[in-house]
């Protein structure tokens, strides 16, 4: 039964009780089990084991994922749903959350063999282990086609040699999307997509960044050095791994926009929480204007950034083209969730610069939604190329 409706250009939007019931799962989540303990783990650096266990047992890392295999068989309005209210308490969460759904999941659930998926992702869609997606190298960040990385073909097997860096639950997965270059002359159309488990001998877990903001995920290099990897694991077609890595992406920039919209409405709520409780010249702080404006600016921007977030996510539902309103939506709620961060330390005044207040820790959290999976850059090139398509 549908309980809110939105037309937005022909499409027409329903929140169904299902949406609404994720949506409520995933805040009492938040507040209950991610919220105690997250001053600490921000400042240690230290990955929420046991918080993301529980994702996986409450269905939060397999959501999109049909039940055949292991998944949550949910549509994408859902995960957004989920990935805003994780991330208005814990972005260190729904970035994990993130990676392992909408990059890793949906890549296999979409590209893989039936025995791949059988193999791998039934245990990536309950939370069994982690995915991580290894794309970028120490020269390709958003010049994504410059794989040093290579799969030497070497008949049954590939042999892998290379470095990936700012992987995504580096340490903490079980298996990995290897990017990785075959045949150098073929350029883009010659890199493979290559699915790697930990412990194969040759991949070894390097260096851990100690970041500005989502400190918690666990961010590593991977290493490979002469890693036998058997044909089987290549994802599609030979030299299909770069199509793959793009139009993985294109979703995965659906989850980052609903995390960049989550950070920034934490921070709202927060900021309207305490404008409601300060007192300033002897009275509210919400009651001077330039509080008032500041929160009616925040609440119109975070508006129409869950407007894109839905309507992109809406868009793949319909399996209708939804490359520029993925990208759209990343590089608008990734703008708004830094402004509004910002805003609401500003409006906490001092209180808002010290970890207790958790609005610092959003602002932090929020600069990473302008760079990873697509640089606010990037999004623009995407865009203006579907102008002209
Ligand atoms: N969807 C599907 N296919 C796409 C695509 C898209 N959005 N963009 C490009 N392609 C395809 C093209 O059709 C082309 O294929 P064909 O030649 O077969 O037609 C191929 O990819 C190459 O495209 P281009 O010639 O346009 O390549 P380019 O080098 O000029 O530009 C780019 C490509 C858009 C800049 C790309 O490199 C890019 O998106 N870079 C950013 C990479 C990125 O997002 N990295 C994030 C890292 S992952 C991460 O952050 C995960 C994490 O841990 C959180």
């Amino acid at each position: 039964m549908a309980t809110a409706t939105l037309d937005l250009q022909g499409l027409n939007f329903n929140l169904s009780e299902e949406h609404l019931a994720v949506q409520e799962a995933a805040r009492d989540f938040a507040q209950n089990e991610l919220l105690p303990g997250i001053v600490e783990r921000d400042n240690e650096a230290r990955f929420p084991a046991q918080q993301v266990k529980r994702m996986g047992e409450l269905g939060f890392l397999g959501m999109m994922v049909s039940p055949d295999y292991g998944g949550g068989g949910m549509d994408t309005v859902s995960y957004v749903l989920a990935m805003e209210e994780i991330s208005k308490i814990d972005a260190s969460a729904s970035v994990v959350m993130s990676v392992n759904n909408s990059l890793v999941c949906f890549g296999l659930e979409a590209y893989g063999t039936e025995e791949q998926k059988r193999t791998y992702l039934t245990r990536l869609a309950t939370g069994e282990t982690l995915g991580a997606f290894c794309l970028s190298e120490p020269e390709a960040g958003s010049d994504a086609t410059s794989q040093a990385t290579t799969a030497e073909d070497k008949g049954d097997y590939y042999l892998v040699n290379g470095t990936k860096n700012w992987i995504t639950n580096g340490n903490s997965s079980g298996i990995c999307l290897v990017i990785a270059q075959t045949d150098r002359e073929k350029k883009h159309r010659g890199i493979n997509c290559l699915i790697i488990e930990k412990g194969t001998p040759g991949f070894v877990v390097g260096k851990k960044e100690d970041k500005m903001g989502i400190r918690a995920s666990d961010t590593h290099s991977l290493l490979f050095t002469d890693v036998h990897v058997p044909k089987a694991n290549r994802i599609g077609d030979d030299g299909f791994g770069f199509k793959f890595a793009m139009s993985t992406l294109n979703g995965g920039r659906i989850g980052i926009a609903a995390q960049a919209l989550g950070i920034a409405a934490g921070a709202y709520e927060l900021a309207l929480k305490y404008s409601q409780e300060r007192k300033a010249f002897g009275k509210q702080i919400f009651d001077h204007q330039a509080i008032q404006f500041k929160l009616a600016e925040m609440a119109t921007k975070i508006e129409a950034a869950r407007l894109l977030v839905y309507k992109a996510a809406r868009l793949k539902d319909e399996h209708k083209d939804y490359v520029q309103a993925a990208a759209m939506a990343k590089l608008f709620a990734s703008d708004v969730a830094m402004w509004a961060t910002t805003e609401a330390v500003q409006i906490h005044g001092g209180y808002g610069y010290v970890k207790e207040f958790h609005v610092e820790r959003l602002m932090r959290d929020a600069k990473i939604t302008q760079i990873y999976e697509g640089t606010s850059e990037i999004q623009k090139l995407v865009i203006a190329r579907e102008l002209v398509r």
